[in-house]
């Protein structure tokens, strides 16, 4: 088992323990670890590179380490709960035995289609257990798993097969979220049609959609694993080997290919995990998220199963049949630890007390949030009506490219304060630097988060092009990792996250790239240019707000090309990248240079045009008094 931090004591011997010696603080963990071959060294690193290595030399298969090293005592025990969209269909559950077996089918399928160690395989499935079974037969034979997220529309999904260069692809017919139906096959039928790389389309049957199947290149799940052995040898892979790649957006229009290995995030995982919920045997852990982003990589799939534990899987969505779902689940499974998106907190808060007063909710002991920063009443209606005044809150800070959780409570034994994800977990060396890169050391800080020490869960490169993740994480400050975001410290050392200090945003708890936006919303016919800011939203956390200039209006006047626009979006990116707000106007904000000044329109957008700072550089400063005229919110002036 992971060590466990079992007091406030416990986590600064730990902590200053990581500080003095990282190298045998992580040496230590990993040791709880199958290893075929021990490493040679437990840390290279370079952050100019940059490059990090962790427990290299080190032979290991990350599957093994959640099944053959946990069968004996766990064999018969629940790994996956999956609860369907619909309540009234039946759930299934998978023990760690059985879901080891499926898991060896279908690496024994994949190495039939001639998928072996370093091929990339896309994964576009719905929330299913075959969606975790895939990713862990991937690493069972060393392949490398890319999972899209399942809200993407075609032309998403295939810049990331093609990306990465995939060789299949994993789907189902179709997707059940609350009433509606996702036509998941037909999506990647259209994405292949700009793809050459795949030969090979399985796909799971769910939904029993009417599909095409297009001979030689789409065969059946079922068919394709029937007659499978159910034994099938772990490939011998290298700490350094790549474990997956996931597709996450960043300040240009080109999502990022975030690459992952298999060491260092099977211990840091494993250990947040555990720590970070403080995960006994026998609990029920509960993680809303998809699969599809990070969230569900890291904790619901390997941080749960390589602790032995039990994970529940959710296929719908929380207000489905109605907005007392995740509580019904909840008390229907006895969940433990319930870890979800401020945004959902929100969200259902607005609609209403009658759908939890009838709950038990007494099995709850942990809750925890990620994505976004929550507000204060967001967490105290968590905390008293969720967690019932007796669950510590763990409002954890972490990031795609950062593997596992950075900076939270140890529930239980930190304390907590509304909207701060407090503390940095033993191995993170949080720093925080002006805009120069100067160092503020004192406490009551504000400025930009970055890391100072390499921990095991970082992403090493952006897939295919490494000097963008030199440039993106490692150039802005020297010798840092820069997380994107800007942070607070107060007097008693706390961290609060203020949000992204680049023009990423965060909308529901999905991370949005401005540029990506602007690029779908700049492929409509009409459109001569965009520029994509956020603004406060009650609910989203952000939401998007477009400033869009248009050559001639259709003939559906302003509502017509809003809704085109939205639906241009739709198509290109997803429905869950839509604009909330789309105003058009004559022009944008400009320097002589000819770079649109978003802090402008930023400061509009968020209502406030009272401080716009200097604005003497605008080539037509005319232009911004247009905008704030015709804002589609109230705008202090
Ligand atoms: C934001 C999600 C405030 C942050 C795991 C970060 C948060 C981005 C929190 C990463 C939190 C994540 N409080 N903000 N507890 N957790 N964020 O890659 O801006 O989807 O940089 O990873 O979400 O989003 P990503």
């Amino acid at each position: 088992m992971v060590p466990k931090i079992h007091s406030l004591g416990g986590y600064i011997h730990e902590y200053q323990k990581s500080l003095t010696n990282p190298e045998s603080f992580w040496a230590e963990i990993a040791e709880g670890f199958h290893w075929t071959k021990r490493w040679n060294n437990v840390l290279e690193w370079d952050f100019e590179g940059p490059s990090v290595q962790w427990f290299s030399g080190g032979k290991l298969n990350i599957t093994e380490n959640i099944f053959e090293r946990n069968l004996y005592t766990l064999g018969n025990q629940p790994a996956i709960i999956w609860e369907p969209n619909n309540p009234e269909e039946p759930n299934r559950t998978l023990t760690y035995t059985e879901l080891y077996h499926e898991v060896n089918k279908f690496a024994n399928t994949l190495k039939r289609l001639k998928v072996g160690k370093g091929d990339r395989v896309a994964i576009y499935m719905p929330m299913v257990p075959e969606l975790t079974v895939a990713m862990l037969a991937c690493a069972r034979i060393g392949a490398i798993h890319s999972v899209v997220f399942a809200g993407f529309s075609a032309a998403s999904l295939a810049d990331r097969i093609n990306d990465a260069e995939a060789k299949v692809v994993l789907t189902a017919d179709g997707g059940f979220r609350g009433e509606k139906i996702t036509p998941l096959k037909n999506i990647v039928d259209e994405a292949l049609e700009s793809c050459t790389c795949v030969e090979t389309v399985v796909v799971y049957q769910r939904t029993k959609a009417k599909i095409n199947m297009l001979e030689g290149r789409d065969i059946w799940w079922h068919d394709a694993v029937a007659g499978q052995s159910t034994e099938c040898p772990a490939e011998e892979t290298d700490s350094e080997d790549v474990l997956f790649i996931l597709y996450t957006s960043g300040s240009t229009g080109k999502p990022k290919g975030i690459v992952h290995t298999i060491g260092g995030y099977m211990v840091y995982t494993a250990y947040t995990f555990r720590n970070v919920f403080q995960y006994n045997a026998g609990d029920v852990y509960f993680c809303t998220a998809d699969i599809g982003w990070i969230t569900g990589h890291s904790y619901i799939v390997y941080g749960p199963l390589l602790n032995g534990a039990q994970t529940l899987m959710f296929e719908g969505v929380p207000t489905w049949p109605n907005p007392g779902r995740f509580w019904d689940v909840v008390d229907k499974y006895q969940v433990n630890q319930f870890y979800t998106a401020p945004t959902a907190i929100r969200s259902l808060l607005s609609l209403g007390m009658e759908h939890i007063i009838d709950k038990k909710l007494s099995s709850l002991k942990v809750l925890g949030t990620v994505g976004e920063p929550i507000n204060e009443e967001a967490w105290h209606w968590y905390h008293d009506h969720i967690g019932r005044n007796r669950c510590p809150i763990v409002d954890t800070w972490w990031q795609t490219e950062t593997g596992g959780v950075m900076i939270s409570p140890i529930p239980g034994i930190i304390p907590t304060k509304p909207s701060f994800a407090t503390l940095p977990l033993p191995g993170i060396q949080p720093i925080i630097v002006d805009a120069e890169g100067k160092e503020l050391s004192d406490h009551s800080v504000k400025g930009n988060l970055c890391i100072r020490f390499p921990w095991p869960g970082i992403a090493r490169t952006i897939w295919g092009d490494h000097a963008r993740f030199r440039e993106t994480y490692f150039s802005t400050f020297k010798n840092l990792y820069f997380t994107g975001d800007g942070v607070q410290r107060d007097e008693d050392g706390y961290y609060r996250i203020l949000g992204r200090v680049d023009d990423v945003i965060n909308v529901s708890g999905h991370r949005l790239g401005t540029a990506e936006i602007e690029n779908a919303i700049n492929a409509h016919p009409l459109v001569n240019e965009s520029a994509v800011v956020g603004y406060p939203h009650p609910i989203k956390g952000q939401g998007i707000y477009a400033f869009v200039v248009c050559g001639e209006l259709s003939t559906g006047g302003e509502e017509g090309i809003r809704k085109s626009i939205k639906m241009a979006v739709s198509n290109l990116i997803g429905p869950f990248a839509r604009p909330d707000l789309i105003q058009l106007v004559p022009g944008l904000p400009k320097t002589r240079s000819g770079k649109i000044m978003r802090r402008i329109l930023r400061k509009i957008a968020e209502g406030d045009a009272s401080n716009l700072g200097d604005i003497t550089t605008l080539l037509d400063e005319e232009v911004v008094v247009k905008i704030i005229d015709g804002a589609l919110v109230e705008v202090k002036r």
